[in-house]
Formats: structure tokens, sequence, C-alpha cells
């Protein structure tokens, strides 16, 4: 009798252990924040940090010049100044409990002309900017492709300035961007692979192909500004090339396994997903839409990467395609919201998934919206993650944040989507990290400053870091390890 109690009692600690188990974040879960180069590393008062030598500078400058309201007002010359920042950004970042930290490498620093020579002083920085991530003790993430290209190799006014551009290069149109893209990722798994491991190559492609070749977004253009499917579908599977050579290509230089995990190079991927849902949830025609909307956004780039199989004429059925995948180590996600789509008939008869159009601006009189216009949905974050996790591989969420300049909804976001994130490791996906975008407030491309995602502030001015109240709640569900 007195050992059946006692067993019973075993059993009772065991069961309520490992429930608390996987109650909490994994001990050895990176926690993160994401920024990219061009959005924060500009802002030095004498312009010294200026990167001239890419599209969305060049774009960014014709449009604010020429007044086309294609694009905001501001500029990326007006930023927090990560630059010359870092050390002192690590190190405040580092504060809140982090211990990873996404960043990009401009390709257009490193490599400013078609020489194929470095630029050695950029090469430089980067190195200082890793070795203080080290000693901050922050596990860089690296991106080497978040949406700027040089500009000897993307004229961005081709389409918009075709009197005096028209011949300019044509960016990932063109099979000589994806070799160069592969180029770049060999030289930074050469001269970085001692100091990174964990590698993305592009951020988000489908919002490179579609907001540069379909997108009617006024106000937030990206460029060339064209609205061309055979385009978007052409710079789409040019992307899914310089991705697999770029995987390749890091798996073959980068040599040095910086942890000590038996891995020199994980190589991955950053997809933006969004969960798109039926406007009408009773129409079958709208739950279509938003099986093609998932399709196309979620699910081709990455159909094409993890399984090999490409799409190439959009009708819902793939070939397979080798030579693209699986060529990942990783799946990443960028989470922001969920979005209905309707079903339209067919806009172009010889792409028949796209047939559906978003319901834009989305409702945010009974919804509770962003800044950006977004509805907040945590539940769609699990969604997404369940389309990632079918792929079979490992998940970082490399982007999910808000647009909140008086911090009255990001608190609540976090925890929301967090809670999310810790329903999803407990139901069995392997999510290996989550980093909140964006450390700083920062330039949120066409819409400039106006957005503002940071946990920390900055004085336009003096640069100076503010943070904001969110930053602690961050810091409070990192050290426990679980969403209170
Ligand atoms: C993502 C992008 C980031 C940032 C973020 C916030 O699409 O990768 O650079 O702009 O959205 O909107």
């Amino acid at each position: 009798m007195k050992l059946k109690f006692t067993s019973i009692i075993l059993l009772l600690i065991f069961f309520s252990c490992s429930n608390k188990k996987v109650d909490k974040f994994p001990d050895d879960f990176a926690w993160g924040f994401a920024v990219s180069a061009f959005q924060t590393e500009m802002g030095n008062r004498n312009g010294t940090n200026n990167d001239v030598n890419s599209d969305w500078w060049v774009w960014t400058h014709y449009n604010v010049e020429n007044n086309t309201g294609r694009v905001s007002n501001d500029l990326p010359e007006d930023g927090p100044d990560m630059y010359d920042l870092y050390e002192s950004d690590f190190a405040l970042a580092k504060s809140t409990g982090i211990n990873a930290f996404r960043l990009s490498i401009e390709w257009s620093r490193i490599f400013p002309d078609a020489s194929g020579v470095p630029d050695q002083k950029a090469v430089a920085h980067y190195h200082s900017v890793f070795q203080s991530l080290k000693s901050h003790g922050l596990k860089p993430l690296v991106t080497l492709h978040h949406f700027t290209t040089p500009v000897w190799l993307h004229d961005p006014l081709w389409i918009i300035d075709k009197a005096n551009h028209g011949n300019g290069p044509r960016g990932w149109l063109e099979q000589r961007t994806v070799d160069e893209f592969v180029k770049f990722a060999e030289f930074c798994g050469k001269e970085f692979g001692g100091e990174v491991d964990l590698w993305a190559t592009i951020n988000e492609p489908m919002v490179v192909s579609i907001g540069g070749y379909l997108n009617p977004l006024p106000g937030n253009a990206f460029p060339p500004n064209e609205l061309n499917p055979e385009h978007m579908v052409a710079v789409t599977v040019n992307l899914m090339k310089a991705h697999a050579g770029a995987y390749r290509a890091l798996k073959e230089y980068d040599t040095v396994d910086v942890d000590g995990d038996g891995k020199s190079a994980i190589v991955g991927i950053v997809q933006s997903m969004t969960d798109f849902a039926p406007v009408d949830e009773n129409d079958e025609d709208d739950k279509i839409a938003a099986q093609h909307a998932s399709y196309l956004y979620n699910e081709w780039f990455l159909n094409a990467i993890a399984k090999g199989i490409l799409d190439s004429d959009l009708d819902g059925n793939g070939e397979p395609a080798p030579e693209l995948g699986p060529s990942v180590d990783y799946i990443g996600v960028n989470y922001y919201t969920r979005m209905h789509v309707y079903r339209l008939g067919q806009l172009f008869p010889y792409y028949p998934v796209i047939d559906f159009l978003p319901r834009y601006p989305e409702d945010c009189v009974t919804n509770t919206c962003t800044e950006m216009g977004y509805i907040i949905y945590a539940p769609g974050l699990y969604n997404v993650l369940k389309i990632a996790d079918g792929y079979g591989f490992p998940i970082y969420i490399t982007e999910n944040g808000i647009a909140d300049a008086n911090d009255a909804l990001r608190p609540e976001f976090l925890k929301q989507h967090l809670q999310q994130v810790l329903n999803a490791i407990k139901d069995g996906m392997d999510i290996r990290g989550y980093f909140y975008w964006s450390y700083v407030d920062n330039f949120e491309w066409g819409l400039g400053y106006s957005k503002k995602f940071g946990m920390f502030s900055f004085d336009p001015v003096t640069k100076e870091r503010f943070k904001r109240p969110s930053a602690d709640v961050y810091s409070q569900i990192i050290g426990a390890g679980k969403v209170e």
C-alpha cells in the first residue's frame, strides 16, 4: 500500500515537472531583436555613413526630390545611426535579456561598384560589428539581402523615369544579379564565417517581387513600381535561384563552427507570412481566394526551396526542380497580420491562382489595428507557424512586431503573440527563436519614420535612445521563460 502511495506521489511529481517544462520556452531559445542595414545604419550628423550605392537610396531620393507621392518625404540618412552607435546599442539591447541579434550586411557597402573589389573599410566595419556582438554575448543571425540591391545591378528608376533610366540594369529580372548575389554570399561565407554561423539569404522575397511588380499601395511604393505579373513571376523565380545558389555558397565557404555545435553554417530563408482569411467565411469563392492567397504569398517560394517543386505558371501544380531545393536548414517566419481576401475571378488568365484581392484597408472599426492599418490577430501567428512547420524544418520567428508610437498596444501584442509561439512549441513545432521587429524605430521603407516599431525610440537630433515600457515586458518574459 505504502509503495503504491509513493509511486503515485512520484508520478505526480513527474507530471508536474514535465508539464512545467512544456509550459516554458526552451533554455536554449534564441531571444533577439531584428534590424536591417538600410533602415538603421544611417543618421550620422555629418553624413559620413551614408551609403549612396543602393537602389533604395536612389529610389527614395528621386521620389522625394521630385515630389512624386510614391513614398513619404523622409530620407534614410535621418535614421538612428547604428553604423556609429552599434556598440552602445548592443549593450542596451543586451540589457533587456536577449541573447541574439538579427541584422544585415549591406551588399552595396561591401561591393559599391561592379569591379568586384570589396571595400575594405566596410569589411572591417562589419568585423567590428560581429566582434561587438560577441563581446555582448549576442549570437548573430545575418541576412545577406534585406530589400536593397547595389545600384550597379539595379537602377530603380528604369520604369518611372524611362527617358533617363530606361536602359539601366534591371536587378532581379536579370540572371547577372543572381550570379553576383551568389558571389556575394561566397565572399561573406569566407570573410565572416569565423564570426557567423546562422545565416539568412534573402529577406521576404515575395515582398521584393510583389512589392516591386504588383504593388497597388499608394504612398509605399517599392522599386521599380511596375504593374507587370510576368515580371513579378520572373523576379520571384530568380530570387529562388539566388537563394539556392547562396545557400550552397555559404555551406561550402563558411567552414568555421563558431559556437562549437558541430555546424559551421546554418542557412535559411526569411519568409513573410500572412494569415489569409476569407472576407465572407461562408462564401465558397472567398474561401478559395484565401487558399490562393496563401499559396501565392506563403507557400509558392517555400515549395521551391524547401521541397524542390517549382510552379512556374502559378496554376497550383509544380514540377520537380532539384536545382532549387531542398536548400534550407531552417525557415524564418515574419508575421505581422491577418488579411481578408475575396475572389475576383481571373485577373491574369495565364496565372490561375492570382484571382483574389485583399480587403484594403482592413476593417479597423470592428478590429483593433496597428498604426500600419494591420489587424492585430495573434492566433494568425500560430496558423502560419503550422504552415511553415509542414515543411519539416526548424523555424525561427525572424520578425514580429507592431508600429505603436505610444506603446499602448505593444505590451499585450507581445504577450499574446509569444503565447501563441509557446502553444506551437507545446504542440511539437520545432521553434528555435523569436526576434522582435524592431530594436529601435527606423526607416520604414516608403512610409519613412512615421511608423514606430521600436522597443526603443530615438531623438532625431541627438540620436539618444529611450526605452519604451514594452521592453520591460519583453525582459520579464525572457527572464521567466514564459508569458505571465
Ligand atoms: C518587414 C520588413 C522589415 C520591416 C517590417 C515592418 O516586411 O522585413 O524591414 O519593414 O516589415 O513593417
